[in-house]
């Protein structure tokens, strides 16, 4: 049973050149391990808190400084030397130790790196790789296959200069057999699409915080035919071969009961929903995410309803990995896909239990990253490990993305998995 010697944070810098945290982990045996965590810009107002220092002399605030300072003080004061039987008894003492209900005293930035640090430690001392680890949290230890991808191709929103309302525009290439398949699949119709801008709109390759391409597409729907158009250039076939997911991130143009879509529409709940299903009538998408507002819980079913059957409804800032709140939302049919997201509930454990109350219920999981990134790829591991339908990592550019498809396409290497 793991001893933990030490642990140390350090504070680094994300994908966007904001503060996060690392945290290493040194167990009795002399195993050492070294995690880092994300952090988002599109935030749930129902996510874990992340502690920053606040001091607008330094990174504008966003120092994590006393977040790391929690992790080598009271946090080792509390730890060093017990004996944990496992995952689960390190992140319930975390948890106690935090003693607040959002994790905000201790940071959920700080928790969350010692939670994946101890389990990457203590994969390291039982000589297994971290998918196989992380396979033993929910399950019999097995993976068995691998998450498809869904790669993100066009950006608005938070996530680049709000060219359009709906945040990303994604890629799944749905005919792929292989990882490999599904990789080259996606760079082509990027490459694609670039070329495509540079001819309509005459920018260059301009990109959002996750990779994705972010010209000034004049309507919505001219973003959707930008994607259709890339997709066939790259001699795929829309639908069939390469088909779409969008994360429409509405909470962030929700207010007073309406969803500013564009400058001209400003929607009602009901028609937020007909704008929603017109969409799924002209163009091939299998998954909207957020496409209604995190507030929202009245209409979330009718949404549901509406696209049953068509596309899956995908709870991000909807749901914040929250067992509590996924749990509200299978009992009233409010969706039927989680997005799931480490950090927006702090621990593994938590993580772990959203993941198969989500799965209980018959829900499609989606592992997702945060639009704030680090070059550490221990979320390839976890969408293996957890058995995700797919991995929402970001766009193919960035090598914050890339280390985890590259990781993904090492454990295809490795396992033969087939692809989900
Ligand atoms: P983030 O958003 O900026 O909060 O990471 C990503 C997403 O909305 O899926
Ligand atoms: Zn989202």
């Amino acid at each position: 049973m793991p001893v933990i010697r030490r642990l140390s944070g350090l504070e680094i810098l994300d994908s966007r050149g904001r503060p996060t945290v690392q945290a290493t982990c040194e167990l009795s045996s002399g195993v050492m391990a070294t995690i880092s965590v994300p952090s988002g810009a599109s935030t749930g107002a129902h996510e874990a808190h992340e502690l920053r220092d606040g001091d607008p002399q330094r990174y504008r605030g966003l120092g994590c400084r006393r977040a790391v300072s929690h992790i080598h003080g009271e946090i080792q004061a509390a730890l060093a030397g017990r004996t944990l039987y496992d995952q689960g008894e390190l992140d319930q003492s975390l948890i106690e130790l935090d003693g607040t209900a959002d994790k905000s005293r201790l940071g959920a930035n700080a928790i969350l790196a010692v939670s994946l640090a101890f389990a990457r430690a203590a994969a390291l001392e039982q000589g297994v790789p971290l998918y196989r680890y992380f396979a033993g949290l929910l399950g019999d230890g097995e993976a068995r296959t691998l998450p498809r991808p869904t790669i993100n191709l066009f950006s608005g929103g938070k996530h680049a200069g709000g060219q359009v309302s709906i945040q990303d525009l994604l890629l799944v290439p749905v005919a792929a057999q292989t990882m490999d398949q599904a990789l080259a699949t996606v760079v082509e119709v990027f490459q694609c699409a670039a070329e495509l801008n540079r001819e309509r709109y005459g920018v260059r390759l301009l990109t959002a915080d996750e990779g994705g391409l972010a010209p000034p597409f004049p309507s919505i729907e001219a973003m959707w035919d930008d994607a259709l158009a890339a997709i066939r250039r790259a001699g795929f076939e829309p639908g069939r071969e390469v088909a779409l997911a969008v994360d429409v991130a509405s909470s962030h143009f929700y207010s007073e009961g309406y969803y500013a879509l564009s400058a001209d529409q400003r929607l009602s709940p009901a028609e937020m929903i007909d704008q929603i299903a017109a969409w799924l009538t002209d163009y091939p998408i299998v998954s909207v995410e957020d496409g209604l507002s995190e507030e929202d819980w009245d209409h979330w079913p009718d949404l549901r309803a509406r696209l049953d059957g068509r596309a899956l409804v995908l709870g991000d800032d909807f749901l914040c990995t929250n067992p509590a709140r996924i749990q509200r939302a299978i009992d009233s049919g409010a969706a039927n896909a989680l997005l799931l997201k480490v950090n927006q509930i702090g621990t593994l454990t938590e993580a772990g239990e959203a993941c198969q109350l989500a799965r209980a219920a018959g829900w499609h999981v989606t592992i997702s990253a945060r639009s704030g990134e680090t070059e550490d790829h221990w979320l390839a591991d976890l969408a293996v490990g957890w058995g995700g339908d797919h991995i929402k990592i970001g766009s193919i550019t960035q090598s914050e993305r890339l280390a985890k498809y590259n990781r993904l396409l090492a454990i295809e290497a490795e396992t033969g998995l087939p692809i989900r």
